[in-house]
């Protein structure tokens, strides 16, 4: 029986932090529902004490939110912990996400404070927030560089104040995933009580990791996942939900499932990249443009032969219509042929060669030959054939 991951968005939160890429409330309303619609089990709406817009959008995104849990961040401070219950007063399904950093560079640099003190402010922090919802994330800030005895007795003693999930995060994305993977094993095997919480996993991106030590973390015992649409977040970004969506649904079926409809994630993408005017990197995993173009002539042949001869993923199955044969100086007789036809030109071999030498020539001097370039080319040399 395979066992569920339960997928966390943190896009309104931890991606809109992100310089450039706020929203406006009516912008937030929308990719909540989207987000509701494409199946996330919990939608991370905001940070309500951070501003007063940003608690009307996470008080908003809580009324109409339907199926997700919605989840709102606060320090553990009694104020950002009011002002979370408080935006989430409307909610169906309200979780609290409070939390602290554990490690010794912020126990030391950020709070001039101790290991003991931190613990202290963390229990608290859990049993205010308790009184207010059933639901309480708790977060271990720099836990990627926490000491793991302190931090596995962080969690014991939070779970026994009554947190529900217990949010590891990588913050500063340092971790190898061996050593992230250990990490959250080290928790499953010594936290008291973690049989009654859930372990996830908080990935950033600086090493490039992200996607890779989230999935460390589930092999080795966390069941939540946190991510972001096209891994926007804070620096090099967070783990990226479409990535490991389909890790999940295309390697690890046997063992895990979530709950994301993978066809609704491209027009996820794009209306996250739109709405932050944050392009998506062409060669991104999934949702990149090229990620099912092909042009170089070896591939191009091996494609047009068989789709999985270089495609793991059927496009269709992330809501992209078809692979693209891109026309390019590295493209070959295959590749030409296919997307004359699809233009209107069935050709047969002679006067495929003659198109191929005109074709190179034209290749050579541009990057791309579009179908405006391909229907004049052909024009020129022959009528349509079909
Ligand atoms: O990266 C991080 O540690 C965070 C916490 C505030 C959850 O975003
Ligand atoms: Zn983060």
């Amino acid at each position: 029986m395979a066992d569920q991951i339960f997928i966390f968005d943190t896009t309104l939160r931890d991606g809109e932090q992100v310089p450039g890429c706020k929203l406006n409330q009516t912008q937030k309303l929308l990719v909540a529902k989207e987000l509701d619609d494409l199946g996330v089990d919990v939608i991370e709406a905001g940070f309500p004490i951070s501003s007063p817009g940003d608690f009307q959008s996470v008080e908003a995104i809580a009324k109409q939110t339907n199926n997700a849990i919605v989840c709102g961040l606060s320090r553990s401070v009694k104020g950002d912990i009011d002002s979370a219950a408080a935006a989430l007063k409307f909610a169906k399904r309200p979780r609290i996400h409070t939390g602290i950093g554990t490690s010794d560079t912020h126990i030391k640099y950020k709070f001039n404070s101790t290991r003991d003190k931190i613990l202290e402010r963390a229990v608290e922090a859990v049993k205010y927030a308790k009184q207010f919802v059933e639901d309480v994330e708790f977060y271990a800030e720099d836990a990627g560089r926490t000491d793991n005895d302190y931090l596995a007795e962080v969690c014991s003693a939070v779970i026994k104040a009554g947190a529900t999930v217990l949010n590891i995060p990588d913050t500063t994305g340092y971790c190898l995933p061996s050593e992230y993977g250990e990490k959250i094993k080290y928790l499953a095997d010594n936290v008291i009580g973690i049989e009654n919480a859930i372990l996830s996993t908080h990935c950033h991106n600086d090493l490039g990791l992200a996607t890779a030590n989230s999935i460390a973390g589930i092999q080795f015992g966390a069941r939540q996942i946190e991510c972001t649409i096209n891994g926007i977040g804070e620096r090099a970004g967070n783990t990226a939900l479409e990535e490991v969506a389909m890790i999940i649904k295309h390697r690890l079926g046997k063992q895990y499932y979530s709950n994301i409809d993978s066809k609704k994630l491209n027009a996820m993408s794009k209306l996250v990249s739109e709405s932050m005017c944050m392009p998506v990197q062409p060669n991104k995993a999934i949702v990149g443009d090229n990620a099912f173009a092909h042009s170089s002539g070896i591939h191009q042949d091996g494609v047009i032969k068989r789709r999985e001869n270089y495609e793991i993923i059927d496009p269709k199955e992330v809501g992209v219509d078809q692979s693209s044969i891109i026309l390019t100086a590295r493209s070959g007789r295959a590749a030409l042929a296919y997307r004359s036809k699809q233009v209107g030109y069935d050709l047969y071999k002679d006067q495929l060669d003659v198109a191929y030498s005109e074709f190179i020539s034209l290749a050579d001097l541009k990057k791309e030959v579009t179908n405006d370039d391909l229907n004049a080319m052909l024009a020129g040399l022959f009528a349509a054939t079909v």
